[in-house]
């Protein structure tokens, strides 16, 4: 193995598994070797990272008979009639149940290739090789997969635990700003959900991050995959603490669901999120206006928006977060920040506050 920078162990009991953290992974059958079980393996990958990275991780499964399904590239092709491909193609080569599918790619890719896994054979094995930053300290983390209905995003999907998660931070090289921005958007609510004191270490060191300073970025990405890691353990099938890791995601839901698919990246759409969770953290009386600005400056300098657009209403805004899965009972239930570092689940507020943030936030109706 090249070295891995870290190894974390994700801890669900039989269903636990490594994520390995680090440079040149990708091509390293060695990372791979211990995680595959039958000859058969299955790449998936779209046509936009497929050129950058396929040819590296073949030449390290050349002991295997492997295929490859390439996807077209877009969160509007996360559906069921795409991921279908992955499916007929596993049966047309006659795969088994020993087979092995590895998802290189985004959030999308992995999302779509984990719940091929999951329900090809009733499951078979699954490698997650994130090429994101959204992906490395996110979605491969935690066995969410799915994919969306035009009716709302991930809404068909299954809880499916990887065999291994390799994050490769040299595959970061080729990801666009804009990208690479989006996924700081979830390297910043780890620090909001429960981690004060990365948070902290974030102002110091967000530039950096954005110059892409590899030893940073690992730092980051191990940080946040243990963050997720330790809220996924205690909470796999969220039940509970698990919808912390929405910080911002109601909003943002709305926000992506309100625009159409994939004209604001999930991250970005994230970032607005954050700080509309902030300002009625802060309307609460639970955080101090100098942490709602500190939220602020930090998601500016990651280059995130901190506004909606602005052809999204409150009234609007209301109706999409009401149809949000994470509604029970007809009451919006929030991930807020009781302090700067510490958020929680909550329905106990004043809806009228909310309607403050939404009209503060959203475009005026009328
Ligand atoms: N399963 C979960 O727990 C979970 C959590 C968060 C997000 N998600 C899902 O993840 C998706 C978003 O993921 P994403 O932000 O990675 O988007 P994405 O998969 O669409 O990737 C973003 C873009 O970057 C390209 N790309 C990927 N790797 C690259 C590389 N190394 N170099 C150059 N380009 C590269 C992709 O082809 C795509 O165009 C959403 O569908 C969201 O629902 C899932
Ligand atoms: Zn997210």
């Amino acid at each position: 193995m090249n070295n891995p920078t870290s190894i974390l162990n994700v801890d669900l009991a039989e269903r636990s598994y490594p994520i390995y953290i680090g440079t040149n992974l990708v091509g390293d059958s060695a990372v791979y070797r211990p995680h595959i079980h039958g000859q058969q393996v299955l790449i998936v990958s779209n046509s936009t990272v497929a050129p950058l990275y396929l040819e590296a991780v073949k030449s390290a499964l050349q002991e295997y008979q492997v295929q490859t399904v390439i996807l077209p590239d877009g969160e509007q092709y996360k559906t069921l009639a795409v991921w279908q491909q992955i499916i007929d193609t596993l049966l047309e080569n006659r795969f088994d149940r020993r087979c092995t599918v590895i998802g290189l790619g985004g959030g999308v890719v992995g999302d779509m290739a984990g719940f091929a896994a999951a329900c090809y054979q009733r499951g078979v094995y699954f490698i997650q090789v994130p090429t994101t930053l959204l992906a490395q300290v996110d979605s491969s983390v935690g066995g969410k997969t799915g994919v969306n209905h035009p009716l709302g995003k991930n809404m068909i999907g299954a809880f499916y635990q990887p065999q291994c998660v390799i994050a490769d931070i040299q595959t970061l090289s080729t990801l666009d700003n804009r990208q690479l921005s989006a996924g700081l958007a979830e390297v910043i609510k780890y620090g909001l959900i429960g981690d004060p004191d990365f948070f902290a270490w974030l102002e110091q060191n967000v530039d950096g991050l954005m110059a892409r300073d590899q030893a940073l970025l690992a730092y980051a990405i191990e940080r946040s995959c243990s963050d997720k890691a330790s809220v996924v353990a205690a909470d796999e099938r969220e039940a509970g603490n698990r919808a912390l890791l929405n910080l911002g995601h109601t909003f943002g839901h709305a926000i992506e669901t309100g625009m159409g698919y994939g004209e604001w990246l999930h991250g970005e759409a994230v970032g607005a999120g954050i700080c509309m969770a902030a300002d009625m953290s802060r309307r609460l009386g639970w955080i101090t206006e100098s942490d709602q600005a500190r939220i602020a400056s930090l998601i500016v300098r990651a280059e995130l928006p901190i506004y909606p657009p602005d052809n999204i209403n409150a009234e609007q805004f209301m109706q999409l977060m009401s149809v949000d899965k994470k509604v029970l009972a007809q009451k919006i239930r929030l991930v807020l920040m009781r302090r700067l570092g510490y958020s929680v689940v909550t329905d106990d507020f004043d809806p009228d506050l909310l309607k403050v943030t939404l009209n503060e936030y959203g475009r005026a109706s009328g």
